[in-house]
């Protein structure tokens, strides 16, 4: 990899990229939505041709989960037609695409994790889109790398900072307790595609820190490593009306494409964490 456009790079993982790629001898192309639309055909084959990367990592995405219900017709734009055009893009030039996507694909019925072989089956536009992403580029590419992640927090809105600002007008906050996932830091998510791209092992992979929690368990770890004083009580999805979409129950990933090749495994979430809010300057 020499030459990487990323698409979305003001967004939680493009900043995330940008951090590791700094002080390297790697030529980056940074696009956001001013500077690459990427639901624009013409846009991204000009750009493309003219830039010639060996390499493109899709960070863009239409992320509000809830909003993709009331607005389905711009996040199939983003999540399905944007990767599209990508794929296509990056046949023509013969560069190998990076394609993000999530752990919203699956129904979260499942009782184990899920493997990059099982059947995706969304219950959101969010999850649908997505899941035609992944299915647009691997019919217009052979050199692509579907990562899946899920709860990811980095430098932009995620669930850390948004419980830190609740704490900090509140008592007593509630948190779902019947959810369970893999907080995943964009920065470990990009030392995972970082690792992973150049490796020519193509296909669909999982990428979501180690180990298992639910939200509530996951606000307590932050309460307690930040000693934040605030009561949190455990709710059922049921008793939180709040979201407008489904989300998965059980929406735990199994790294088992990446774990296999043996070459590098993804820290444990807890860790992940001590080391976000040590960066940011949240603990000493
Ligand atoms: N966040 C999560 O919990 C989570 C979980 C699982 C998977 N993922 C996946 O992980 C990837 C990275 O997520 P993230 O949290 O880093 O996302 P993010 O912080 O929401 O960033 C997405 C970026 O894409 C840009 N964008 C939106 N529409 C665009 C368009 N048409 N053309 C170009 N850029 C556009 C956004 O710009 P604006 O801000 O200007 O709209 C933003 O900079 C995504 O594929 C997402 O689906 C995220």
């Amino acid at each position: 990899m020499k030459k990487v456009l990323i698409t979305g790079c003001n967004g939680q993982l493009g900043r995330a990229l940008n951090q590791l790629l700094k002080n390297t001898d790697i030529i980056l192309i940074n696009t956001d939505f001013d500077t690459l639309d990427i639901c624009d055909t013409k846009q991204v084959f000009t750009l493309v041709r003219e830039k010639m990367p060996d390499t493109i990592i899709n960070c863009a995405a239409y992320t509000a989960v809830d909003q993709c219900e009331t607005d389905q017709e711009n996040a199939r734009r983003v999540n399905a037609l944007g990767p599209k055009n990508l794929a296509a893009a990056a046949k023509e030039i013969d560069a190998q695409l990076v394609q993000i996507s999530t752990d919203y694909v699956f129904d979260g019925k499942a009782d184990k994790p899920y493997l990059e072989t099982d059947i995706p089956c969304p219950q959101s536009v969010y999850g649908l889109t997505k899941a035609e992403g992944e299915k647009a580029v691997m019919e217009t590419l052979e050199r692509y790398y579907i990562i899946r992640t899920a709860w990811l927090y980095g430098d932009g809105h995620n669930f850390v900072k948004t419980m830190l600002r609740l704490a900090r007008d509140h008592d007593t906050i509630t948190v779902v307790n019947d959810q369970f996932g893999s907080p995943t830091s964009a920065l470990e998510l990009g030392r995972m595609i970082l690792h992973i791209v150049d490796s020519g092992k193509y296909g669909i992979y999982h990428g979501t820190c180690e180990g298992v929690t639910s939200w509530y368990e996951f606000a307590r770890k932050i309460f307690s490593l930040t000693k934040t004083k605030v009561t949190v009580l455990p709710v059922t999805t049921d008793e939180y009306p709040a979201a407008v979409a489904k989300r998965p129950a059980y929406s735990v990933l199994e790294n088992q494409k990446l774990n296999s090749q043996g070459s590098y495994r993804m820290k444990h979430w807890e860790d992940a964490l001590v080391e976000y809010l040590s960066d940011t300057g949240m603990i000493g």
